[in-house]
């Protein structure tokens, strides 16, 4: 059985012997080399940390497996989320799983439909509200004090543990600590999480740290414009968020590595999507292309380190936005079932 990351990482995690070791056996995801977008550019130690193959298709579900532990623990009954489609499928999986009802909260029209599909297939309670994430994580945080109820959107301190064990791994899987990690920013939880990860080592092992570079989609980017945006607009829904939670701790992952936050176009995000899927064999959601369209902006402007190795989180599965991987492709019509047609069709 593969364990979980509560079993694998509980020395580095807040529990204790009688935590549940609650999984669906997230973590343990691959760390893929680039065969061909990396040495397109002079990089040659350019690797993918395949976020999407965890249980319910994104790395939420190492956060929600403690968070979910530890409000099981706590005697919690119900699991509440606002969310723009990740949080609201990994939490009503992981509420599946240990007898809870999860009731979930996201922008009406404003998710992708393989999530939407999967909370409800989860048997969640799915509220849909007119508005932005941004309305609806202010209302659940509102309603998050009722007895027997665990908020766990990343403003809960345990889905940001859980999700810096994805740091742990890479540097497990690298047998080193890569010189920039290239990632994309909605919340602000995951890049905050990663630089904990690559702290904590660096404080136990004395390793280096990484330069952290997060990547906002263009109309929603307001830790790049310093200011929250109203109205956050881009195909990349995941990450169509306009006043991030954890702000101030996305801002210090920034400036203690030297790193950055800068924004990319939806064209940039869609070509950067396309190219995993074509030259790389790997499908993603728009916004986990995020952080590759910035890494390739980057390397346009020569500021990437060849000779080092680069890491792109790839946050979330390509098959839960079905719609974006067909965006500007025709499906074929159909053939004739006869050997003459096929052979004409095939060219
Ligand atoms: N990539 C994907 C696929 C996401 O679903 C999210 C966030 C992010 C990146 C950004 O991570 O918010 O920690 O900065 N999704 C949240 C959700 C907001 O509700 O599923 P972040």
């Amino acid at each position: 059985m593969t364990p979980g990351i509560i079993e694998r990482y509980a020395a580095s995690l807040p529990v204790s012997a009688t935590t549940p070791r609650i999984t669906l056996g997230e973590g343990s995801t691959p760390l893929v080399r680039s065969s061909r977008i990396g040495p397109s550019i002079g990089l040659h130690q350019l690797y993918f940390k395949y976020e999407g193959l965890n249980p319910s298709g994104s790395f939420k579900d190492r956060g929600m497996a403690l968070a979910t532990a530890k409000a099981v623990e706590a005697g919690a009954k119900t699991l509440l989320c606002a969310s723009t489609g990740n949080t609201s499928a990994s939490a009503s999986a992981y509420a599946s799983r240990c007898g809870l009802r999860a009731v979930v909260v996201v922008p009406a029209g404003g998710i992708a439909a393989g999530k939407l599909a999967q909370a409800l297939a989860y048997g969640a309670t799915v509220l849909t509200v007119k508005g932005t994430f941004d309305t609806a994580l202010k209302l659940v945080r509102q309603v998050a004090d009722q007895p027997g109820v665990a908020l766990v959107n990343s403003v809960n301190p345990d889905r940001i543990e859980g999700q810096k064990t994805a740091a742990f791994e890479i540097v497990e899987q690298l047998r080193e600590v890569p010189s920039e990690l290239f990632i994309p920013v909605g919340n602000g939880g995951n890049i905050t999480a990663y630089w904990r990860g690559f702290s904590e080592l660096a404080r136990t092992q004395g390793s280096s740290r990484p330069q952290m570079h997060g990547a906002q989609a263009e109309g929603a980017a307001p830790l790049v414009r310093g200011k929250p945006v109203a109205r956050p607009r881009t195909v990349a829904t995941a990450i169509r968020i306009g006043n991030p939670a954890s702000w101030e701790s996305a801002i210090a992952a920034r400036d203690e590595s030297g790193g950055s936050i800068e924004a990319v176009s939806d064209a940039e995000i869609m070509a950067a999507h396309r190219r995993l899927a074509r030259e790389e064999g790997l499908l993603v959601e728009p916004a986990s292309a995020a952080g590759v369209a910035l890494l390739l902006a980057r390397a346009r402007e020569g500021t990437v380190r060849r000779d080092q190795p680069i890491v792109c989180v790839l946050t979330g599965h390509g098959l839960k936005d079905p719609e974006a991987l067909t965006r500007g492709l025709t499906i074929p019509a159909a053939v004739e079932p006869t050997l003459t047609a096929l052979r004409r069709a095939i060219g």
